[in-house]
């Protein structure tokens, strides 16, 4: 099934940054966006995940063409279905890691998975408060956050960009088993090309244009 279908999107800020950009995601597929720093591929994440509207082109999730959504038809759409790992991790600081997991968990009607939180190792760290955490171990809580909601699509832009290289590898390596078991996709956007490369596709956002290279 198509989680998402996005056509001929442009889009530009003082320049252009892309044009003629389509994009499909499938059920259990994985793909990565790659390119230079400023080619455009935060914006470009953040257009497909229903965050801020093209300049041109369409965006499907799951079938809705999101832009055309009624404002609570897109959040319920964000909430229930949407997952978003930033680089800026956006936890709520005053509440322990623990109350950050319960939030996802009440929105969602999802439970808390020990598992998950045995897999990214931060059993031991969850009656910590945020502000207490390292970069690393924020990075995970809110991977935990966005996984105990559930979500069919997963946009991740470097979210394990405060990790070390083997820690990257079992994030990475959690995302796939969660799309696997959860007839979920993910996209993600990152500088490195190793972790790309475990993408089922990668494309590259160069010269305006989005070009497969795997
Ligand atoms: N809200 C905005 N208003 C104006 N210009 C913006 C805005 N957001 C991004 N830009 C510009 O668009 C270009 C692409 O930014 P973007 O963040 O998408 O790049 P990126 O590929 O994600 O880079 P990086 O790898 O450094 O994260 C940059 O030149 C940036 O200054
Ligand atoms: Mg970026």
């Amino acid at each position: 099934m198509k989680l998402l279908q996005a056509t001929q999107l442009s889009h530009t800020f003082e320049c252009e940054l892309f044009s003629n950009v389509s994009l499909e995601l499938n059920t259990h597929e994985s793909i990565a966006i790659v390119g230079m720093s400023g080619s455009g591929k935060s914006t470009l994440l953040h257009i497909l995940a229903s965050l801020l509207q093209p300049n041109k082109g369409e965006v499907k999730i799951l079938g809705k063409d999101v832009y055309k959504l009624k404002s609570s038809e897109l959040a319920t759409l964000k909430r229930n279905s949407l997952g978003l790992v930033f680089q800026s991790h956006y936890l709520f600081k005053g509440f322990s890691a623990y109350e950050n997991l319960e939030v996802a968990k009440l929105l969602s009607q999802q439970s808390i998975d020990e598992n998950l939180l045995a897999q990214l190792h931060i059993q031991e760290t969850m009656q910590q408060k945020v502000t207490e955490l390292s970069g690393g171990q924020q990075q995970r809580v809110s991977i935990a956050r966005v996984l105990t909601k559930k979500p069919k699509l997963i946009f991740a832009d470097e979210p394990t960009g405060n990790l070390d290289t083997q820690t990257a590898h079992e994030v990475m390596e959690l995302f796939f088993e969660y799309t696997k078991k959860n007839d979920a996709g993910m996209l993600l956007v990152t500088h490195d090309t190793a972790l790309a490369n475990l993408c089922d596709k990668v494309y590259k956002l160069e010269n305006k244009s989005l070009i497969q290279i795997k």
